[in-house]
């Protein structure tokens, strides 16, 4: 496997950092392209179960690079902290962690604004992180008040920097919350100066590092973060994330032109869940729903929000695979389905009494539609030993086979529990 992606088709939390992992072991270097410290991954092997928010699954492994690209927001506080973590654990942490000198860094004024702006929303919050994520990246868009990694390494301008983006940050703070206390400017230039200072050694150029590994040979794995319904050009707007984190997101995030990827995978569960608010077709306000929760230990990586459950959702999933061009699927936590009597699969929506399999753009529209179910059999019995897709009972090979056909693409991995050992590939 040369050149590979690994996106999420849903909401995101498609246990994606499972895939990478394992296919972390035919590659050379793990990149992360966008998205920052919202992310949650959690991988579990030989018992001891990791969880990394902004650093690349990859790093796991020995021997492998990891690369945090130019298209990710970094709060340099959260990134040394996940090391120090990770570290804690065994892993190994050094030259093997790559930082781009281009992506965009997070400050304290960037957390205080989205606390001001989702307060505001009152009952319409996107019901974000509250990482500073979307903030960020506005100045980054904005231009004028954004910093770099790179730019921290410029002391005098790096400096007045800090200092003009503090006190415009503070007036316009001060001005939507009256009780706002401001910033002090020299404290978060000395306090992130102390920060590049250690994080110096994995800054680089990741854009030339990667082409470089790209003409040596090297194999790259592209892993995505949230997934393709929150992107923010063609995902559930406004209620998504700040980034392309659809499959559009690698090339801008990376600088390695789409066309290198020669497999692109698609990572879904074999329900549906969301975190923060939105539409949400197939939620499932009921028991049925907290059972989902429970069983499939459904609660944010990073906040431990209870996240929204429902079933699986075939116009969605199938809008997210064509928005990213997935060649085969992923589908995860089979398993959690295993005790219900009866599975049902959303295979189009009903929009003012007219069937469609298309996934709404406005958000008004995806909130008013109806799910049109396709019910099968549960299949009652325990599958998280089972290794093979072949002996797994005939009415989860059914679901398999209803959600492939209507997704239109293959599904080559089957997860049946959070263990590496508990995967069936093809
Ligand atoms: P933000 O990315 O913190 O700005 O949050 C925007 C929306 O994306 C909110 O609904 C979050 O719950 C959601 N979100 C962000 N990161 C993740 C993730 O890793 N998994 C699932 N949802 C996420």
């Amino acid at each position: 496997m040369a050149v590979t992606s690994v996106v999420g088709l849903q909401w995101g939390d498609e246990a994606k950092g499972k895939i990478v992992d394992i296919l972390t072991d035919h590659h050379d270097i793990v990149v992360r392209y966008q998205g920052g410290n919202n992310a949650g991954h959690t991988v579990c092997f030989n018992g001891v179960k990791y969880k990394l928010s902004l650093l690349p699954t990859g790093i796991l492994r020995p021997g492998k690079i990891g690369v945090i690209a130019a298209g990710v927001v970094v709060n340099p506080r959260a990134m040394l902290d996940e090391m120090e973590r990770v570290r804690a654990q065994g892993v190994e942490i050094g030259e093997n962690l790559l930082l781009s000198d281009r992506a965009h860094v997070i400050f304290p004024y960037h957390m205080a604004e989205e606390a001001v702006m989702e307060a505001a929303r009152k009952g319409e919050a996107i019901g974000t992180t509250m990482r500073g994520i979307g903030t960020c990246y506005r100045d980054k868009i904005g231009r004028s008040h954004a910093i770099r990694t790179g730019d921290l390494y410029h002391a005098a301008s790096y400096r007045k920097k800090v200092a003009e983006i503090t006190a415009t940050k503070n007036t316009i703070l001060k001005a939507l919350s009256p009780d706002f206390q401001p910033l002090d400017a020299n404290a978060i230039a000395d306090d992130y100066a102390k920060l590049a200072e250690t994080l110096a050694p994995h800054v680089v150029d990741t854009t030339r590092y990667l082409h470089q590994a790209l003409a040596a040979g090297k194999s790259l794995l592209f892993e995505g973060a949230q997934g393709s319904l929150l992107d923010i050009d063609h995902g559930s707007f406004p209620y998504v994330t700040s980034s392309n984190s659809s499959a559009c997101g690698i090339h801008s995030g990376s600088g390695v032109p789409e066309r290198r990827i020669e497999k692109m995978i698609g990572v879904a569960k074999a329900y549906t869940t969301r975190v923060g608010g939105g539409p949400f077709p197939t939620e499932l306000n009921n028991e049925i729903g907290q059972h989902i929760r429970d069983v499939g230990h459904e609660y944010g990586t990073v906040t431990g929000r209870p996240r929204r459950c429902g079933w699986f959702d075939a116009v969605a999933t199938r809008y997210g695979a064509m928005v990213s061009g997935v060649d085969t699927m992923s589908l995860m936590l089979l398993d959690v389905l295993s005790q219900l009597d009866e599975v049902k699969i959303c295979e189009a929506y009903d929009l003012s009494g007219e069937r469609t399999m298309n996934f709404p753009s406005h958000v008004e529209d995806l909130a008013e539609v109806q799910p049109v179910y396709r019910t099968l059999p549960g299949w009652k019995q325990e599958i998280s030993h089972i290794r093979k897709v072949s002996d797994l009972p005939k009415q989860a090979r059914a679901y398999l086979d209803s959600i492939a056909e209507l997704i239109g693409t293959p599904i080559s991995i089957v997860s049946v529990g959070p263990d590496r050992e508990q995967t069936m590939m093809d």
